[in-house]
């Protein structure tokens, strides 16, 4: 097994056992997007998908399959997850596109003359610092159809937490709870969450994000207060 294999079969294990709570996350992001779907005008062509930081799909594609969608777009850094996400899906009944990008990239790129309905990011953003997170949060607006949608579930920090206090309590967490997971794993998460992971102040964030023009909304958190799922939509 390689080197990206083994990550990758640790956060399946991960998934699988419901150590970070993707089930409850799951039954939300579907509820929000089918509420949103249904709220939708009579006749209004089909939503627009785009999801950013897409991975496998090994937990969204039962919830895809069944959406009435007009396109769906799932865009990752790392290229070899995509084959995996498209044969997770299957054939849909809508177009699909798998692009290898850099989500920031995405987002200050020129929008595309068809504007995205929905956007979707689970457990991606948070691997940008603060600055890039803002930055994301303004510019991916222009990407955004009136009427549109921005569902993020991802990783928070509790207001005023320090990243070191987050990454401790996690870094417990793991050693004290992830008993699916073998010790060498155990340590992969934790090397890969000290490293790479740095969730936002959810306080803070919420306020960057009001402050360039974001209604937000807190759908749902998890009980380890730090999973989370929030809806953005446009102000203005
Ligand atoms: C923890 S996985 C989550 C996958 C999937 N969204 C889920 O919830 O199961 C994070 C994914 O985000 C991708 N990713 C991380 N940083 C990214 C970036 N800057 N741009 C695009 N994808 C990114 C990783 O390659 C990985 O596939």
């Amino acid at each position: 097994m390689d080197f990206f294999d083994r990550q990758w079969s640790t956060y399946r294990r991960v998934v699988d056992h419901d150590l970070m709570e993707h089930q409850a996350l799951s039954t939300a992001t579907t509820a929000a997007i089918e509420g949103w779907l249904a709220a939708r005008p009579a006749g209004a062509p089909g939503a627009r998908m785009v999801d950013l930081g897409c991975g496998d799909l090994g937990l969204l594609a039962p919830v895809l399959r069944h959406l009435p969608l007009g396109s769906y777009l799932g865009l990752d850094l790392s290229a070899p997850v995509l084959p995996r996400a498209a044969a997770a899906l299957g054939p849909v009944s809508y177009p699909c596109q798998w692009r290898e990008q850099d989500l920031l990239a995405w987002a200050e790129a020129e929008p595309e003359p068809e504007p995205v309905d929905l956007l979707h990011s689970a457990f991606a953003l948070h691997h940008l610092n603060d600055e890039n997170k803002s930055k994301f949060l303004e510019l991916c607006r222009r990407h955004l159809a009136p009427g549109g949608l921005l569902l993020w579930a991802d990783v928070f920090r509790e207001p005023g937490e320090a990243r070191a206090a987050y990454v401790a309590r996690y870094v417990d967490r793991i050693r004290s709870g992830w008993n699916p997971l073998e010790p060498e794993q155990q340590q992969q998460v934790i090397d890969h969450l000290s490293q790479f992971d740095d969730p936002a102040d959810r306080e803070a964030i919420q306020r960057s994000a009001e402050d360039c023009g974001w209604r937000w909304h807190w759908l749902w958190q998890g009980a380890h207060h730090a999973e989370a799922l929030a809806m953005l939509t446009p102000i203005r």
